[in-house]
């Protein structure tokens, strides 16, 4: 189509919440029943939604604030939430860790902080092959709880289509629990108690921590005192979800129209993601994307070209609609150095409104000598505290960080406050997946960004 037709047709007109099947869609599992599959996807698609047109609305605001500097983005969860782990401290010990992330955050950036987590769908992983093999045995990879079970047994590896269902169950629950915390008052900023975790009495940073939430109280009671009321909408704060919208029949089944409001939203989460495998322009997960309303985010690995990215651009935010678009970088602590400058310098000589978030975890995961996945805190520290260096001389602005960390008192990464060393990891390594933070190595990191900011922690 020439070029100034295609100006000014509706961005959508030819586009579908199911064009993307005309597409390659990698990362897809294979099932193998397909009338097994269809009757689940369209139990799900009779299923309510889990979150609301407003709410994303109302996020894509908030980050279109973040785009010009008035917020910053906290988002961060595990690397795959389980079907297991939908539990009551699981899911709120991972909450009090951002909240008090935030709360670092806010303290000494001084401005609000835009809170997200990954978490209520979190359920699928893109995998490095489709196949694993054990002595001999060949089966399907686990591509997360979404699909089919980590044991290796052929039961346990058939990807199942009732786990959409399940998925979506789980996710409502997980959603729903937060809900209730935050509206019961659990992150309401004159009670930083609720949040303390058992073990943050031996942290060595605790001390700095309780003289940050010391600070925020006198604060509150200051403003409140000038005030004469209490100033329930400062002190309350919202969370908005988000997952890799990796697994496309499940978001297809959960995009939807809605009253008065033009267009299709993908209601399974507020601020889905195209992981860096499925971030093809030609790929499925791209014409998928780029129909949907939400604010959406791409990851951005050390191997994407300039010209590449401001094409990818082009096709998922065609009208530089402010807030749509979040960009994360995830380099490595040994490729930033020369992988970013080149897009930044790209996108601010195209004037595409962007907002650049850094994820310091998946360019630095390696395996240990007793064969466990891990990220050495330094070079997660040192991947960040370069991106903020490089954003600066580039004239950018590094908007929000992007973690995958735990509320539990896991060791799975190694240095940070404590210097874990690697026969800790045997100890307490949960994650089905990547490694994550614990809680001394997120607050560390919420320092660090403080510090690189130029404010005080
Ligand atoms: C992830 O976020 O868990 C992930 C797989 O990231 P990436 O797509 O950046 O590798
Ligand atoms: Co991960």
């Amino acid at each position: 189509m020439p070029h100034s037709l295609k100006a000014i047709l509706p961005p959508a007109a030819d586009w579908a919440p199911g064009t993307w099947r005309s597409r390659t869609a990698l990362q897809q599992p294979t099932y193998e029943d397909q009338q097994e599959l269809q009757t689940s996807l369209a139990q799900l698609g009779e299923l309510p939604p889990l979150v609301t047109s407003w709410e994303i609305n109302a996020l894509k605001q908030r980050i279109a604030e973040a785009q010009v500097g008035e917020r910053f983005l906290l988002q961060g969860g595990d690397c795959a939430e389980s079907f297991a782990d939908c539990t009551s401290p699981i899911i709120s010990n991972r909450l009090k860790v951002l909240l008090q992330m935030s709360l670092v955050l806010v303290h000494g950036l001084k401005k609000p902080v835009l809170r997200v987590g990954r978490f209520a769908g979190q359920y699928a992983k893109p995998r490095s092959a489709d196949t694993e093999t054990r002595d001999g045995v060949t089966l399907p990879a686990f591509r997360g709880d979404l699909v089919n079970s980590p044991a290796f047994t052929p039961e346990a590896r058939r990807a199942d289509p009732q786990r959409l269902i399940k998925a979506h169950a789980r996710s409502a629950m997980t959603m729903n629990f937060v809900r209730a915390l935050i509206d019961g008052g659990f992150a309401d900023l004159h009670h930083p108690e609720y949040w303390d975790l058992a073990w943050v009495e031996h942290s060595p940073l605790a001390a700095e921590y309780k003289r940050m939430v010391a600070s925020i109280g006198d604060s509150l009671r200051f403003m409140e005192t000038l005030a004469g009321q209490s100033i329930s909408s400062y002190s309350r704060v919202d969370f908005y979800t988000s997952h890799e919208a990796l697994l496309l029949h499940y978001e297809e089944a959960l995009t939807r129209q809605v009253p008065r409001q033009d267009g299709w939203f993908n209601l399974s989460t507020h601020f889905p993601w195209i992981g860096m495998r499925t971030a093809a322009l030609d790929g499925a997960h791209t014409e998928y994307f780029r129909g949907i309303r939400n604010p959406i985010a791409v990851k951005v690995g050390p191997t994407v070209l300039p010209d590449d990215l401001l094409r990818l651009i082009d096709v998922l935010n065609p009208t530089d609609e402010p807030g749509r678009l979040t960009l994360i970088h995830r380099m490595g602590n040994d490729k930033i150095a020369t992988q970013l400058q080149p897009l930044l310098e790209a996108v601010k000589r195209d004037g595409r409104r962007v907002l650049w978030v850094a994820d310091p975890m998946h360019g630095n995961t390696e395996s240990t000598s007793n064969g466990y996945k891990t990220r050495r805190f330094a070079n997660i520290a040192g991947e960040l505290d370069q991106a903020f260096d490089i954003h600066a001389a580039a004239g950018t602005r590094l908007g929000g960080v992007h973690l995958e960390l735990t509320g539990e008192n896991g060791t799975e990464s190694l240095g940070g406050a404590r210097g874990r060393v690697e026969q800790d990891l045997d100890r307490a390594y949960k994650s089905m997946v990547d490694p994550r933070l614990n809680y001394e190595q997120s607050l560390e990191l919420a320092m660090l960004i403080v510090r690189k900011s130029g404010g005080m922690a």
